[in-house]
């Protein structure tokens, strides 16, 4: 049985920069299953960061649709794509964002903070539970500083997995990270994926990073290579 959680169809984004006009995505059509890993690859400017950043909805498309989980996103007004993105999706970025001022509980728990009577789960208990699954048990009130690239990015995670989101979109979350780190940062992601069932998709430039991925996906110029 196919379970699909997102689709794009013929999803594109125009870029016009005075009387140039950037193709960065065309006509991308695509399925993610629930509980699938992919990866997406290629050539630096060939428009992953674009690609992921619609699938997002933190950019619209200039063609085509995105559907989640059946709903065409863009039937959503902006109030209810804020509560959508925050309801469905984790973001991970190259450059981790912690904020330096706050320590690892804090910095993870952050964005549900405002939201914290509303919720159905105890903040506190999931920040913790998901601290201890990155492997940071024992600094949660460690600052930003006080920790390794590979662990701060896993402190990103913790907080990417806050609020139970069925897709996380990571943009080339090793990028930053030594050989070592990144293979700490992947066994996370990997170990988190199987214990909450989340769909990921990932891009990245290393062939190492994307073989922990089910499938992989190569986009030049804007489209997907078969
Ligand atoms: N805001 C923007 N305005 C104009 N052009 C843009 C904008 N964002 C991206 N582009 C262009 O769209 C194309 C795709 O960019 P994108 O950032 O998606 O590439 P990428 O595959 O993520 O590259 P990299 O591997 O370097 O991160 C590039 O040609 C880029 O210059
Ligand atoms: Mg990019």
């Amino acid at each position: 049985m196919k379970d699909v959680l997102l689709e794009c169809r013929q999803l594109g984004k125009d870029y016009h920069i005075g009387t140039r006009t950037v193709h960065a995505v065309r006509e991308i059509s695509l399925q993610l299953q629930r509980g699938s890993f992919t990866a997406i690859m290629g050539p630096s400017g060939s428009g992953k960061t674009t690609l992921l950043n619609l699938i997002g909805t933190l950019d619209m498309p200039t063609h085509g649709k995105l559907f989640f989980e059946g709903i065409a996103v863009d039937s959503l007004n902006d109030d209810q794509l804020a509560d959508f993105r925050r309801e469905n999706i984790g973001f991970v970025f190259q450059l981790f964002n912690l904020i330096p001022s706050l320590n690892v509980m804090e910095n993870v728990m952050i964005p549900l903070l405002p939201f914290r009577k509303e919720l159905s789960f105890d903040l506190e208990d999931r920040a913790r539970e998901l601290i201890a699954m990155v492997g940071l048990g024992e600094r949660f009130d460690h600052l930003p500083g006080e920790l390794s690239g590979g662990e701060q990015q896993r402190v990103a995670l913790a907080r990417a997995m806050l609020n139970h989101p069925k897709l996380i979109l990571a943009d080339e979350p090793t990028g930053n990270l030594d050989t070592g780190m990144g293979k700490e940062v992947m066994s996370s992601l990997k170990k988190l994926k199987e214990e909450q069932g989340t769909t990921i998709l990932l891009v990245t430039h290393d062939v190492h990073i994307a073989s922990y991925a089910g499938e992989i996906l190569n986009i030049q110029d804007g489209i997907l290579a078969s």
